[in-house]
């Protein structure tokens, strides 16, 4: 059951659930911040958002990191698992719920999901024989292997042959292509969907579903001798979490999901063998898998395997939380492969956040606690950034429609030159000592309204400098509790409240 007229509008994100055999770096963090970011920004407009992360804990993989450390595999997610949760904190994350697919609820709502696909017909017994990654948890075939390694891990595959329950992927080429054409904005961005509509067209096969090879999973209700093959466990954290097997209701209100966000690495999963599974099932697919490219690091992916792995915890140390989401944010294309470089981090983060949004909020509030005695004079109704913030607001709203972050920050960032100019030009300074009262009162007055409008349209990317110039502007609450787009009108505050000028909100980096 979506809203009725009047409520909030529920409004489903995801990030992947990450394998905690392996410590969380920028790669993992990518996602959470940018899911991050569309849920706050959902929030702003009075959406009920439900945002889930968490950890795929099954599979082989797990299995052998817990043998190589002579623990059992329930002893090594218990104790990597909180390291993902920590993480999400330690990045101001808002996810409603965390989930783990070692908990209960999960178990239930995979076994009664595979039980209703195995009910639908879509599942029978047969053998496979395969080229198997166990980095990747996949299978491949022998001509999609690079130099006979794994083409995503370049490390070598394993011939694997077992008695496996299959899923009749096959039977739903057809509907798979019928659902992407009637639906171009289920896969974005565009070089994604063309690359799934490419691999639907090949010809689809049918995937093993289940293993007997191992024990780490969850025991196939028909068939306890087979466990669920992991990422037909894992997929399934998407519905378990808003209870598919034990509030039909809340799973009615929140599914099909709005976003998966994931890496471009796996995307067929998400997009091909994901809703292929909910028609067997009955259910609907996800209204829009968005896969984002890799951060590199001189070409390479980051990943443990490369040995090339960059700790958030690092970088949140020396730039801050904020510091830390607007890089990732407002200075990588969501999309695309970026490369990250920590001299460009520090370059953009004196550039933007010291000087241009910093200096605006210090040399404004400033002024206006010195030439105003501390009580924010009335924004004029009319002026240069009266437009300049209409304009702001059209394009965070047009670019977050895209999830293009990096283009909604730009609209925030062309206020505060537009504010920062404005400032060159009138010299309230001048104004001052002249004892034009009223013209500097006008001026400051206005800045200070675009300073409300900026810490509004950014606080989904920078929500801790955001809410912190709300409070010195005066204003009550925070910007998480406005709701556009009323919220972002010309002329609301901060007239008349009183001013706090507090230090440097970005002081610069000299590293
Ligand atoms: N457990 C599976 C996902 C199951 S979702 C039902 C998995 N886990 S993972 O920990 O290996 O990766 C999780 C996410 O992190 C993926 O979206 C992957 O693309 C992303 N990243 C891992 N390394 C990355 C980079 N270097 N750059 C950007 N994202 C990367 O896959």
């Amino acid at each position: 059951m979506r809203s009725r007229p009047g409520e909030a509008q529920p409004f489903y994100v995801t990030t992947p659930i990450y394998y905690p055999n392996d410590v969380p770096h920028i790669g993992h963090a990518y996602t959470s911040v940018a899911a991050d970011a569309l849920a706050r920004w959902r929030r702003l407009w009075g959406d009920d958002v439900m945002f889930l992360t968490g950890t795929d804990e099954h599979g082989l993989k797990m299995q052998r990191t817990a043998e190589a450390e002579g623990i059992t595999p329930q002893e090594l997610v218990d104790r990597t698992s909180p390291t993902f949760r920590e993480l999400a904190t330690s990045l101001d994350i808002t996810n409603s719920d965390f989930i783990r697919t070692t908990e209960p609820r999960h178990h239930a709502a995979v076994q009664q999901f595979l039980q209703k696909i195995y009910d639908n017909g879509y599942i029978e017994l047969g053998t496979y024989e395969g080229l198997y990654c166990v980095s990747c948890e996949a299978y491949y075939t022998e001509d999609e292997l690079m130099d006979g390694n794994c083409p995503i891990h370049a490390r070598p595959v394993e011939r694997v042959t077992e008695d496996n329950y299959f899923f009749q992927l096959s039977r739903f080429e057809d509907r798979l292509l019928e659902h992407y054409d009637a639906r171009p904005e289920a896969v974005q961005p565009e070089t994604r969907r063309n690359e799934v509509l490419g691999f639907i067209k090949q010809g689809l096969r049918d995937f093993s579903v289940s293993r007997t090879s191992i024990t780490w999973g969850v025991p196939l209700p028909w068939d306890p001798k087979h466990v669920a093959y992991v990422w037909a466990d894992a997929l399934f954290n998407y519905c378990s979490a808003i209870g598919y097997a034990t509030d039909r209701e809340r799973f009615d209100r929140y599914w099909p999901v709005d976003y998966h966000l994931i890496g471009k690495d796996i995307l067929r999963f998400h997009a091909v063998y994901w809703p292929a599974m909910l028609f067997a099932a009955d259910e609907a697919p996800p209204k829009c898998v968005f896969a984002h490219g890799w951060l590199q690091i001189g070409g390479d992916k980051m990943s443990k395997t490369q040995g090339n792995v960059i700790r958030p915890a690092d970088l949140i140390e020396e730039f801050g939380v904020d510091g830390y989401r607007y890089h990732f944010l407002a200075d990588q294309r969501f999309g695309p492969d970026g490369e990250f470089s920590y001299e460009n981090m520090l370059a953009r983060y004196n550039a933007d956040l010291a000087n241009n949004f910093g200096n605006l909020a210090n040399r404004v509030l400033n002024m206006a606690v010195s030439y105003c005695e501390g009580v924010a004079p009335e924004a004029r109704a009319e002026g240069p950034l009266v437009e300049a913030s209409r304009v702001a607001f059209d394009g965070v709203q047009a670019a977050m429609e895209h999830l293009d972050f990096a283009r909604a920050f730009g609209a925030v960032w062309d206020l505060i030159r537009a504010a920062n100019s404005f400032i060159e030009d009138q010299e309230p300074w001048k104004l001052h000592k002249a004892g034009d009262t009223a013209a500097t009162a006008a001026v400051l007055g206005d800045c200070l309204e675009a300073l409300r409008i900026v810490a509004l349209l950014a606080s989904p990317v920078i929500p801790r400098a955001a809410a912190e110039l709300w409070t010195r502007l005066g204003l009550e609450g925070g910007p998480e509790d406005q709701r556009l787009p009323d919220a972002a009108a010309w002329g609301l505050g901060p007239s008349g409240t009183k001013l706090d000028k507090g230090a440097p909100l970005f002081p610069r980096i000299e590293s």
